[in-house]
């Protein structure tokens, strides 16, 4: 079930995309769709060009005939399009599930426009239930722990820290060779606080907040498809 809403979402947001478009894509199982469905639409002869936001969405886009560029080749893009792990009323999101959250937020940020494709579970009224992923240097961890758990204490949030670790019990490397930290907090009641004072630590490169960088969130449900704007 959940898989066919976050395609009918995959499916929804593909209406946004014009031909000629400089895009970004995202990553993850509902970023998996609109790939799948991207690579229709171009094996049908529309022509656009994408910037991954992992390895394994390079993989894929190549898999199914979407041409790819780097932001070096193409720094300015129209339009990206990629799921989240929670999508709050004013469009601030957890993302990061999948450890591609650097790359995502890069990408987002040089697009235009970015829009987020989701089924309905990930809307919630407070982020937080989802483990916060936070990118951090493999140098000075256990500095930057303390740090970290210093920084949550200021913010009111108790709840565990934990390293992300592979199936095999070894860390988890992102596509930039960094470790995550999954933080469970429960509920973030000061959102915007938390993720400034959370880059503010050296050690760490990126939080899983994505805050103004969403204009819409194209939404499945089993009673259709919801397109969201941030809340005033
Ligand atoms: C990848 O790092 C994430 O940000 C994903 O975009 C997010 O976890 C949503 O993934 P699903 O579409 O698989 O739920």
């Amino acid at each position: 079930m959940s898989e066919e809403l976050k395609r009918q979402a995959a499916a929804a947001a593909l209406e946004y995309v014009e031909d000629g478009m400089k895009l970004g894509i995202g990553t993850g199982s509902t970023a998996r769709h609109f790939i799948e469905l991207l690579g229709e639409k171009v094996a049908g002869g529309m022509k656009v060009i994408g910037v991954p936001t992992s390895e394994q969405t390079a993989e894929l886009c190549r898999k199914v005939g979407v041409p790819l560029t780097t932001l070096e080749e193409t720094p300015e893009l129209d339009l990206t399009v990629d799921g989240a792990d929670e999508i709050d009323p004013q469009m601030r999101l957890i993302k990061g599930g999948g450890g591609a959250l650097l790359r995502e937020k890069i990408v987002a940020s040089a697009s235009s426009d970015m829009i987020v494709i989701a089924d309905k579970s990930k809307l919630v009224q407070t982020l937080g239930a989802f483990p916060l992923p936070i990118e951090v240097m493999p140098f000075g961890l256990g500095s930057t722990m303390i740090a970290l758990e210093k920084t949550c204490r200021a913010y009111g949030l108790s709840g565990t820290l934990s390293q992300r670790k592979n199936a095999d019990g070894t860390n988890f490397l992102t596509d930039g060779q960094h470790y995550i930290i999954d933080a469970t907090f429960g509920r973030i009641s000061d959102v915007n606080g938390l993720d400034v004072a959370l880059r503010a630590i050296p050690g760490v490169v990126e939080t899983g907040l994505f805050i103004g960088i969403a204009s819409k969130a194209v939404v499945a449900g089993s009673d259709g498809i919801e397109v969201h704007s941030p809340s005033a």
